[in-house]
């Protein structure tokens, strides 16, 4: 496993990481078996897969509760944990996203409790509110910071104009935002600010969540209550056009005796200001088979033709 400092800090992170949308995410995800959930974390952990993305709304508290029950039986510098807070839910089942001081400062405190740590590695701002100014909520992320509760700040879901504002002292460190093969968006100018002003970028969806992991056919149906069935690159005419460019992206991966998930991951590292990866998933052997792709090197004619398929 190849390792990388996240920016503006000290923290040494696996440039494979894992996200864990999906332990204990039941409020996305149908049939979530906990136990897996756990052992896909442990298993990380264990094999040197350090960097573990969760959230705050990920199963409303239960993800960062498993999480949490898993990293006991490690050494504090074993991992480096991320958490994400702003979608404050309530009891009737409705989401309210609140970026106000206040709120932050109470669900840092709430994650550091479902996580039992006294401190978490990087905490992202989730959401923006389009209320409360940046300079007030990454003010009290900073406050948070001094007081040791976090050690750096990260934020997601952001455009350029709102990247700025929030960046304006300086403080962010990671940004985290959709990127992957079949989405190449923020290329346009998140990837580029975040160069040119030492900010770490961290895609999520690393594999265009599934649809790079090689098992959709033109026959595959999502489950009518999939969360993705939300998402442009799975609805019919595009879902359609995409599987043409997978299939040669398949190609490409068994020249190189690879798989195209491995393929995928590479490809986004080998992406200047691309620090890590977090794919995610439910099964304990999704982290072997993800962590080889720290070790795949593409060439430049490699990656030329990677460009002219996409
Ligand atoms: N900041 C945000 O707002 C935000 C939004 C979305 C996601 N995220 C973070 O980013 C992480 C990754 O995104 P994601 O989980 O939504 O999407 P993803 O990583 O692009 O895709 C996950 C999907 O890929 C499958 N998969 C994983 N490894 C595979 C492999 N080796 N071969 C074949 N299939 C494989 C998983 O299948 P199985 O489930 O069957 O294992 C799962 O269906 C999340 O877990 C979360 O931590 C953040």
């Amino acid at each position: 496993m190849k390792y990388t400092t996240l920016k503006k800090s000290n923290l040494k992170a696996s440039v494979i990481g894992l996200g864990t949308n999906a332990v204990g995410g039941h409020n996305l995800f149908k049939n979530v078996n906990e136990a897996d959930g756990k052992e896909l974390v442990r298993e990380a952990v264990k094999i040197g897969v350090n960097f573990l993305d969760t959230a705050d709304i990920y199963g409303l508290g239960r993800s960062e509760e498993l999480v949490g029950e898993v990293l006991k039986e490690f050494h504090r510098d074993d991992y480096v944990i991320a958490t994400k807070g702003a979608k404050h839910w309530f009891s009737d089942g409705s989401v309210k996203t609140d970026n106000r001081p206040e709120y932050l400062r109470e669900a840092v405190e709430k994650s550091l409790q479902r996580l039992q740590l006294d401190d978490v590695d990087l905490y992202y701002l989730h959401f923006p509110d389009h209320e409360t100014p940046f300079a007030e909520s990454i003010g009290e992320l900073a406050r948070l910071k001094k007081e040791g509760k976090i050690r750096s700040i990260g934020i997601s879901n952001v455009s350029l104009e709102q990247l700025k504002e929030a960046n304006q002292d300086g403080d962010i460190s990671v940004l985290q935002a959709p990127y992957h093969m079949l989405d190449r968006s923020a290329e346009k100018d998140l990837l580029p600010y975040c160069i040119e002003h030492n900010i770490s970028f961290i895609p999520y969806g690393p594999l265009a969540f599934g649809l790079l992991g090689g098992g959709f056919t033109k026959d595959s149906k999502l489950d009518p209550k999939d969360w993705r069935n939300s998402v442009p690159l799975f609805q019919e005419e595009q879902f359609q056009q995409t599987l043409f460019k997978v299939e040669r992206l398949k190609e490409v991966a068994s020249e190189k005796e690879t798989t195209l998930p491995n393929l995928a991951l590479a490809w986004l590292l080998a992406q200047e200001g691309v620090d890590a990866v977090i794919p995610g998933g439910k099964r304990k052997e999704r982290i072997r088979e993800n962590a080889q792709a720290s070790e795949i090197d593409l060439s430049q004619s490699e990656l030329a033709l990677i460009d002219d398929i996409l």
